[in-house]
């Protein structure tokens, strides 16, 4: 079957579809029901019991794959370079699982992980879902604010974390941020449980925190716990519009029927196949696609702790490709870029050979079609962009390689995966004509997987996605549907910003920059940046009386964008300005301000209160290297 066949067959029978998928997971009672509606919402797989880690693990040993390697950790970073056998894996995730239980640890209850990339982060994830208990994954590039916020909205029992993590230029001191957050956190984790790297060995709290090998030393290893096909397998938070990040929830049946279908329709991996997502376990492609899609697909998955480029060179990579035979490439857009920038002849590229690589998929920011054009030209494979978002969990548009690859259109991200009816819908909440933009939307009910609400914020839910346009779910993002059906996707309707693939909330930063003693307003805006995608920029306007040497105050406000968020934010630009320019009803006019940053042709808004403020705006920028050419039309 073609893609347009298996996406007929979708469409003529959904429910039907995803009760033929569910087959390919290992049910303790499989489901009898493929959808059932909750309040406003969907669920799959309700009556079903399941667990992830028996699918993921146990499953594949019984199998007869003990022995394959589930996990090949890549360091370039500390050298080392080590693989686990499924085997081994099931041993020590049943050995976590079982020191977890004996410390309390049920089905239902959180637990935080807070890990660089280290195959014991994988460990603890599948440990959490052998139990049934919840995990929330924190990225350790958010600062220990970031983490007391989750700490306070989920609510963990115990925290998994390791003492470092490890930058190219520095170590990351986990354990005293973690310290920070247990402190600032109103709810407070019965236990830590810390894995000691060499880099670094973290003081222990006395009576709070265990060693990661001394808690698990003579506990009894636990089995699998079989869940509700709904229970929440884990909360991931992503970036919204304000300063609360939102916790997606992944429930459990759902993920696991949609990932196995992905693994083989999508990136063509099966048992045995190599695969690496380069990204980092704090995301949600990290969720997907390094821990459990391969995993559950009984593949290879590499967990690569470097960067594309200086961790040596630009050509790692491509070592780790070619020393792991890997066949299906995932990584983003922003990572190429870096490499195309210090090696835009591929010489590189050509130092290692990639004979198993089948195909390069890009996800988490617009691809550029120069950027797919340098890899489809240096690696000879196809080069595919896919559309997806942490609330989706799974590509929601791409080119199913492993049904047929379809012809590529550069600028785009392919066709509608099978689950998703996407339309895109006018002001008026009606569907546009056909390549017109507009906002993207999914008619409800989403597909196996996808979010069926926000942890403890079943109203922040609605409000956030079900309530612009009824009856589908609002992706925050912008696009279009050219002739052949094929999906565009040219910028977010929201604050949301996209910096290096990573998902930061505009309002977030304002409301941190808002919290300096000096600045009484401000706005910031996602600008554009060859390497990275968007960058953002921050604009300050200071309180009456202030007369403090600007420099100064935007130093400081860089460094508490980074204490209060984290690095990850790349918040490293800001200006003074008199003021903000806006709407007559006071609305700030930040896609103006993006026109002018990106020296691109604006026209005045209509509805502005004073024009001149633009000019001022424009000004300003170019002090710190923005708004080259910018001009009014
Ligand atoms: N722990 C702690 N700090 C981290 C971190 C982590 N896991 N990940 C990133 N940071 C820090 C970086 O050290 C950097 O800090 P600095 O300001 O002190 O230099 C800051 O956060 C910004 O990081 P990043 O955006 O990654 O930029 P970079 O300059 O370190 O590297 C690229 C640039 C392009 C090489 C890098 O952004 C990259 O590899 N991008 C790929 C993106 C990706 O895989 N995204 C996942 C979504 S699929
Ligand atoms: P995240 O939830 O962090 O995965 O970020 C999701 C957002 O990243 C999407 O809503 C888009 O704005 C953007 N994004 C992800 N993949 C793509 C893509 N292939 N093309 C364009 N934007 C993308």
């Amino acid at each position: 079957m073609g893609y347009g066949e298996v996406y007929s067959a979708w469409q003529r029978d959904p429910e039907g579809f995803w009760m033929e998928q569910a087959q390919a997971i290992d049910w303790a009672r499989p489901p009898k029901t493929a959808l059932s509606a909750r309040d406003a919402t969907y669920e799959w797989f309700a009556d079903g019991m399941v667990n992830t880690c028996w699918n993921a693990v146990d499953r594949h040993v019984e199998a007869g794959r003990g022995d394959q390697i589930a996990i090949q950790h890549e360091s370039p970073i500390t050298h080392a370079t080590k693989g686990i056998t499924y085997r081994e894996l099931q041993k020590r995730v049943a050995s976590l699982a079982g020191a977890l239980r004996m410390r309390g640890i049920e089905k239902g209850d959180r637990v935080i992980i807070y890990m660089p990339m280290i195959p014991e982060a994988l460990v603890a994830m599948l440990a959490c879902a052998r139990l049934g208990a919840i995990h929330s994954v924190v990225f350790g590039g958010f600062a220990a604010n970031e983490l007391a916020v989750r700490i306070d909205d989920c609510t963990p029992k115990a925290i998994l974390a390791a003492s470092c993590g490890l930058e190219p230029n520095r170590v990351v001191h986990y354990k005293p941020l973690l310290d920070a957050a247990i402190e600032q956190a109103a709810h407070k984790p019965e236990f830590c449980v810390i894995y000691q790297r060499e880099q670094e060995v973290a003081k222990l709290i006395e009576g709070r925190d265990f060693n990661w090998h001394g808690f698990q030393y003579g506990v009894k290893p636990a089995d699998c716990v079989p869940v509700e096909g709904t229970h929440p397998a884990y909360i991931l938070y992503t970036s919204g519009t304000t300063g609360q990040p939102k916790g997606v929830v992944r429930p459990t049946a759902g993920h696991m029927v949609a990932l196995q279908w992905t693994m083989k329709n999508i990136y063509n991996i099966g048992p045995g196949d190599r695969f690496w997502a380069a990204s980092d376990v704090g995301w949600v492609v990290g969720h997907s696609y390094i821990c459990y899609g391969p995993l559950l697909a009984g593949a290879t998955t590499v967990v690569y702790e470097g960067k594309p480029v200086g961790t040596p060179h630009p050509g790692v990579f491509w070592r780790v490709i070619q020393n792991n035979r890997i066949k299906s490439f995932f990584t983003a857009p922003t990572a190429l870029r870096a490499i195309k920038r210090e090696d835009p002849d591929g010489i590189w590229v050509k130092r290692y050979a990639q004979h198993d690589l089948q195909a390069i998929f890009l996800a988490g920011e617009r691809a550029d079609p120069d950027t797919i054009a340098w890899a489809e030209k240096h690696f000879g494979v196809p080069v595919i962009d896919h559309w997806w978002q942490t609330e989706t969990g799974w590509a929601i548009a791409g080119n199913p390689l492993g049904i047929e690859l379809l012809p590529q259109k550069a600028g785009s991200a392919c066709v509608p995966m099978p689950g998703y009816d996407v339309q895109i819908l006018g002001e008026d909440r009606h569907p546009v004509k056909q390549g017109e933009l507009g906002a993207i939307a999914i008619r409800l009910p989403l597909p196996p997987g996808c979010l069926p609400t926000l942890w403890n914020a079943d109203d922040r839910f609605r409000k956030s996605y079900l309530t612009t346009f009824p009856g589908y779910y609002e992706t925050g993002d912008a696009g279009l549907v050219d002739e052949d059906g094929y999906l565009y996707i040219m910028a977010r309707t929201d604050d949301v910003i996209n910096v290096a693939g990573h998902r930061l909330s505009t309002g977030q930063m304002e409301e941190v920059l808002a919290s300096h003693p000096d600045v009484a307003e401000c706005a910031v805006i996602g600008a554009a940046d060859d390497l990275k995608g968007q960058s953002p920029v921050g604009f300050l306007c200071l309180s009456k009386g202030v007369e403090r040497d600007e420099a100064d105050i935007v130093r400081e406000c860089v460094a508490l964008v980074r204490d209060r968020i984290g690095p990850v934010a790349a918040f490293k630009k800001a200006v003074v300005v008199e003021r903000l320019p806006k709407t007559r009803s006071g609305k700030i006019l930040r896609a103006t301000m993006v026109k002018i940053a990106d020296g691109q042709p604006f026209k005045m808004p209509a509805t502005i209160d004073d024009p001149d403020i633009l000019d001022e705006i424009r000004a300003a920028l170019e002090t710190i290297g923005y708004a080259r050419q910018t001009h009014r039309v």
